[in-house]
C-alpha cells in the first residue's frame, strides 16, 4: 500500500509517497481501506515537528489523522464492526496514518457512516467538527441567546462552529474575507465581518464568548469585544488565561466517537453541511498540504485514495 511518509521534520517537500506491507489488525482492532482523508493544520504541525512534547512520533512517520473508509477485516474481540461497514475516524496523532491507501484502527476510534454521505464528507469531520463542538459547549459553555464571534469562520473549525452555534440558538457574528462572506451567512452567521477591510473590535462590544481559531494579534483584539463575563476560547494559543471576571481557555481536541456519532446524526437530519475545498489524490497529497500551509482553505481539503 502507498503512504505518505516524513523520514525527517520539516516542509511539505519532504513529504514522500512510500510502499509499505499492509499491518494486520491486531485485538480491538480493525483494517481499513482508507477511501478519503482530510487535512488539518495539526497535520503541517506533525511535519515541522513542532508538536513534538505533545506527541512524540517516530520516524518515518504517516501523516494524516482524519479517515474515511471501508472495513476489510476485524481483528480478535471486535464486536462493533465487520468487513464491508463504512466507517469514519481518527488516528492518534502519535500514530499517524491516514494519508495511505490502508491502516490499522482501534475500533473505539470508528463511528458508522451515515448511508448518504460520501467518503470525503466523513473524513472532513472528526478533528474539525469535533473541535468546534468541544470549543463551543465544553469550554465556551455556549447557551442559546447569546451572542458569539467565530473567527475564521470559512475555515474547518470555523465552518462548523458556524453552524452549531446558530442550531444551539445564539447570535453569531463571523469573521471571513470578502470572498468567503457569503458562505458563512449560508452557514448561518447573522452577521458577518470581513476581517481585511473592517476592524471586528472597533465594531462589536457585549460579546458573551469569542472562538478564536487565529491568534495573534487576532486573539489579543478579540477581549475587547467581550461582555464583563465573556469568555475567549481559542484553539491557537495554549497560554490563554482568565483576565478579572473574563474567562480564557486553550481548547485541547480530543477525539471522542461518540461525539462524533452525534455531530453525524445532525447531517442525518439535513442540519449539517460540509464544505470541501479541493480534493487531491493521494498521488498529489503534498498539494494538499501546501494548500492548507496557505492559510486560506475554504471548508475542508480532502485527500481521496485509489485502488
Ligand atoms: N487545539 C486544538 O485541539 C485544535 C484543533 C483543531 C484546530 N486547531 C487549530 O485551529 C486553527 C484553525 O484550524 P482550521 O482547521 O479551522 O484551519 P483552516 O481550515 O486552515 O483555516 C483556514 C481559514 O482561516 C481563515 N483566516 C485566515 N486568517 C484569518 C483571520 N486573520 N481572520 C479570520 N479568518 C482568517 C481563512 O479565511 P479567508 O480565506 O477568508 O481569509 C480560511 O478560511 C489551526 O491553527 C489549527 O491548528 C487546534
Amino acid at each position: 500500500m502507498k503512504a505518505l511518509r516524513i523520514h525527517e521534520f520539516g516542509n511539505p517537500s519532504l513529504a514522500v509517497l512510500e510502499d509499505l506491507a499492509p499491518a494486520e489488525p491486531g485485538p480491538g482492532q480493525v483494517s481499513l481501506r482508507i477511501e478519503a482523508a482530510s487535512v488539518n493544520p495539526l497535520d503541517l504541525k506533525m511535519l515541522a515537528g513542532h508538536m513534538r512534547q505533545v506527541f512524540p512520533v517516530s520516524l518515518p512517520y504517516t501523516l494524516g489523522t482524519d479517515l474515511a473508509g471501508v472495513v476489510l477485516q476485524a481483528g480478535p474481540g471486535v464486536a462493533r464492526f465487520q468487513p464491508g461497514d463504512r466507517v469514519v475516524g481518527r488516528l492518534e496523532p502519535t500514530a499517524g496514518g491516514a494519508f495511505a491507501q490502508a491502516a490499522v484502527v482501534p475500533e473505539q476510534a470508528l463511528s458508522l457512516m451515515p448511508a448518504d454521505m460520501s467518503f470525503e464528507q466523513a473524513a472532513a469531520l472528526p478533528t474539525a467538527a469535533g473541535t468546534a463542538w468541544l470549543a463551543l459547549f465544553g469550554a465556551g459553555k455556549l447557551q442559546a441567546g447569546q451572542r458569539v464571534l467565530v473567527h475564521a469562520a470559512a475555515g474547518g473549525v470555523g465552518s462548523f462552529a458556524v453552524q452549531f452555534a446558530r442550531q444551539a440558538g445564539a447570535h453569531v457574528v463571523a469573521t471571513a474575507s470578502a470572498r468567503n462572506l457569503g458562505l458563512a451567512e449560508e452557514l448561518g452567521a447573522h452577521e458577518v465581518i470581513d476581517y481585511q477591510r473592517q476592524d471586528f473590535a472597533g465594531l462589536l462590544r457585549g460579546v458573551d464568548l469569542v472562538l478564536d481559531t487565529v491568534g495573534g494579534d487576532t486573539l489579543e483584539r478579540s477581549w475587547q469585544v467581550l461582555a464583563p463575563r465573556g469568555a475567549v476560547v481559542s484553539t491557537v494559543d495554549f497560554a490563554v488565561k482568565p483576565r478579572g471576571s473574563q474567562a480564557g481557555a486553550f481548547v485541547f481536541f480530543q477525539h471522542d466517537a461518540e461525539a462524533l456519532s452525534g455531530i453525524l446524526e445532525s447531517f442525518k437530519a439535513k442540519q449539517l453541511q460540509i464544505v470541501l475545498d479541493t480534493i487531491h489524490p493521494l498521488d498529489d497529497a503534498r498539494a494538499a498540504l501546501e494548500q492548507v500551509a496557505g492559510g486560506h482553505a475554504r471548508g475542508k481539503v480532502i485527500v481521496r485514495a485509489s485502488h
